[in-house]
């Protein structure tokens, strides 16, 4: 198998100092994927220098994925120090004494003694089963209020300070709600965890996190070809088949996916592109090491921004809510 040196990884720094490979592997499989394909890509990926592992409680194969961190560190004689484990809360385990319990559990399903990163998944306590369909509405959704955040966050502050994650940081968020945070935590968030890609870049939410040191991290960065039509709408475009990025990807001889990856770190967000096939994550991490893009290049994808958010939130609709894009204020 194809390696490269994780040491050829570009690294970015957190505002602690602590630092994180610039891109890493996404985890989440939707209903294509089963676990156990996934679990066989993360030991694949550590083994061909990847480093840094995007998971979350929800996605259901952490239990799977621990056995394979364990294997692939043994077999290579990778110390945990070494490798950056991101992990996030689910909806359903907000509550007071909740965030422990599910932090324990993911500890234990993934096998370490801490993480690297936690972070709140959605800024909505609601209890939706994963996977449930756009339409879906619970009755006991509600929605984002900012002290019920902050009792949120406190508990997730509590776990910095028992050593159990070496940070703490949000997903999903939006500057107003960020705002919010950074003047509330005792402990500020060290990183969001967002959708972006050339057809959605959310330009001001990303320099609100650089100029506050919140390490954007980049999610669904190739625009998530393969994720289930349910989540699509017919104007949602695709990034991969756009014309620049298809001549671009000409020009420099590689897959429009690989020219996804460079333009996003050379932005400065992290991404974490989710791939089973060693060809295609190895190539995706070999990218940020290899021939990166003109400035010419860096402002045509600029130019190609639609502003087209995949990932709505439907699923976190409650009533009264006149539509997603209130839940994006
Ligand atoms: N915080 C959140 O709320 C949130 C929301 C969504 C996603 N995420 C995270 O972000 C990760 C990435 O997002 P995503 O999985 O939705 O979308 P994505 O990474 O944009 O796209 C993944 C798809 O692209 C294909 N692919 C990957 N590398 C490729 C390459 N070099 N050439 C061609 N195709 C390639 C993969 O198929 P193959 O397997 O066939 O290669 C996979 O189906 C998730 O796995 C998850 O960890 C977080």
């Amino acid at each position: 198998m194809e390696r490269v040196n994780p040491e050829s990884v570009p690294q970015k720094s957190l505002y602690t100092g602590a630092r994180m490979p610039v891109i890493g592997l996404g985890t989440f499989g939707s209903d294509r994927y089963p676990g156990e394909e996934i679990a066989e890509a993360v030991a694949g990926a550590i083994a061909a220098g990847y480093r840094m592992i995007d998971c979350a409680a929800v996605y259901g194969n952490e239990h799977l994925i621990g056995p394979k961190i364990a294997e692939a560190m043994a077999e290579h004689g990778i110390k945990r120090e070494e490798l950056f484990i991101i992990s996030k809360l689910w909806n359903d385990m907000h509550g007071d004494g909740d965030v422990l319990i599910a932090v324990a559990q993911t500890l234990k399903d993934l096998r370490l003694d801490y993480l690297d990163l936690y972070l709140i998944h959605w800024p909505f306590p609601n209890y939706h089963p994963p996977g449930a369909p756009p339409d879906y509405r619970d009755p006991r959704s509600v929605p984002y209020i900012h002290e019920n955040y902050m009792r949120t966050w406190r508990q997730m502050e509590r776990l910095v300070d028992m050593g159990l994650v070496r940070h703490i940081g949000t997903s999903n968020m939006t500057i107003s709600k960020l705002k919010l945070l950074l003047r509330d935590a005792r402990i500020k968030p060290a990183a969001n965890e967002m959708e972006l890609h050339p057809h959605f870049q959310q330009p001001e939410l990303f320099r609100f996190c650089h100029d506050h040191n919140i390490v954007p991290i980049g999610y669904c960065p190739l625009g998530s070809p393969n994720r289930p039509e349910r989540d699509r709408t017919p104007e949602d475009t695709s990034a991969l088949e756009d014309p620049v990025i298809v001549e671009i990807a000409e020009r420099h001889n590689v897959h429009p996916a690989l020219i996804c990856i460079k333009w996003a770190v050379q932005r400065g967000q992290v991404p974490i592109p989710f791939s089973t096939k060693p060809k295609n994550y190895i190539s995706n991490l070999k990218a940020v090491t290899e021939d990166p893009l003109t400035e010419e290049e860096m402002a045509a994808i600029e130019g190609i921004d639609k502003n087209c958010r995949l990932i709505k939130g439907q699923v976190f609709l409650w009533e009264g809510a006149e539509s997603w894009e209130d839940l994006w204020k």
